[in-house]
């Protein structure tokens, strides 16, 4: 019945969004920025930049190939052990956590339920499931090896993320830059081929890892002593906030002007 409904009725779901999305977009434009300390709204955890209190996760926790989902549970913003978590909470959490918009907030989760056969209304999940491979999870990403390489894809890969931090240009190597995320994107494409021979890629994996971890640089503003402790530790620096200010979160349509310039440039490093 679900899956029937589904069926029928996501293609007008999906045309609702982005519409929704664009409204949402404008009206960023045409309003005020939030003041910083009232990005995340009052009441939440990471309020004016106070996070709660992480504990490292314990050998039954579940945990996902998303780093920043993983700082949630770490910060035991999410549950602490990542499980059983309805796609709902997933919504609210990231709108008030990182100031996604409301749009984004609702399709991601939204997506993920799809591709696990369950209900956003009434389904639940844990962080792991989320890693299913070629779902979102793709090979060549940034901070985890290839799930043919490496089956917890849970862990980051402190060498890969090193690797990345350090191709950092902008501001004496303290931001990373639109062009930095391209070349390390393009990178690992090669690499991957070359050690995976189960190695896969597509159009859409590609602009998907490209909007990824584009978050790194719309979000995070592309400070690297922000971004050494959430890609390592999968922890929030005491103080952080999220960078993008605007009323309603970050759109679907602002992102795809970080988004498409990354893949874009993914192409024109490969030809140097
Ligand atoms: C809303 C629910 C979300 C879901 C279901 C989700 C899921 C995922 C998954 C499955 C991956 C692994 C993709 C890969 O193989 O590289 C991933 C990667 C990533 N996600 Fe999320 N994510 C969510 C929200 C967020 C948010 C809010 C941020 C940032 C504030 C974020 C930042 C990232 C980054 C930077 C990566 C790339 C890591 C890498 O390349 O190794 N995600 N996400
Ligand atoms: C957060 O979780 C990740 C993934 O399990 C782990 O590698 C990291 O050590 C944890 N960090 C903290 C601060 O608990
Ligand atoms: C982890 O799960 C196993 C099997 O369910 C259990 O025996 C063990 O006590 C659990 N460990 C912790 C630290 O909870
Ligand atoms: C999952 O959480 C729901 C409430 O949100 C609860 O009713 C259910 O028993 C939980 N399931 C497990 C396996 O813990
Ligand atoms: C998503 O979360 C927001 C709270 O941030 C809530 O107002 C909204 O109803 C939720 N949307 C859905 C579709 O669950
Ligand atoms: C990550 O990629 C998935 C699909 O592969 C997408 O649904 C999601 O919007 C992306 N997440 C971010 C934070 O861009
Ligand atoms: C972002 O760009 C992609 C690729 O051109 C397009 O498919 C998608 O609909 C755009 N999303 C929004 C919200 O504008």
């Amino acid at each position: 019945m679900s899956a029937l409904q589904s069926k029928f009725t996501k293609p007008f779901i999906d045309i609702f969004v982005l519409t929704w999305d664009f409204g949402l977009f404008l009206l960023n434009l045409v309003l005020p920025p939030s003041p910083p300390d009232a990005v995340v709204p009052a009441g939440a955890p990471g309020h004016a930049g106070h996070w709660p209190p992480y504990t490292p996760p314990g050998p039954n926790d579940s945990r996902s190939a998303c780093p920043m989902l993983n700082a949630l549970a770490n910060h035991s913003i999410l549950p602490h052990d990542g499980k059983n978590i309805t796609f709902r909470r997933l919504n609210t959490t990231v709108r008030q956590s990182f100031n996604f918009a409301p749009s984004f907030c609702f399709f991601v989760p939204a997506f993920a339920a799809n591709f696990l056969g369950r209900s956003y209304w009434t389904g639940s999940f844990d962080l792991a499931d989320l890693s299913k491979h070629n779902a979102i999870e793709h090979d060549a990403s940034l901070t985890r090896r290839d799930s043919a390489e490496v089956a917890d894809q849970g862990k980051p890969d402190w060498e890969l993320v090193e690797e990345l931090l350090e191709g950092a240009t902008g501001e004496g190597g303290r931001k990373l830059t639109k062009a930095d995320l391209s070349r390390a994107l393009a990178k690992r494409r090669v690499e991957c081929r070359k050690r995976n021979e189960r190695y896969s890629e597509s159009l859409f994996h590609n602009g998907f890892g490209s909007a990824n971890s584009s978050t790194m640089l719309t979000i995070f503003g592309g400070s690297v002593d922000d971004l050494r402790p959430m890609l390592t530790e999968e922890r929030f620096v005491e103080g952080w906030q999220p960078r993008i200010l605007s009323r309603f979160g970050l759109t679907m349509a602002a992102f795809n002007g970080t988004v498409l310039p990354v893949e874009l440039g993914v192409k024109r490093a490969k030809i140097e």
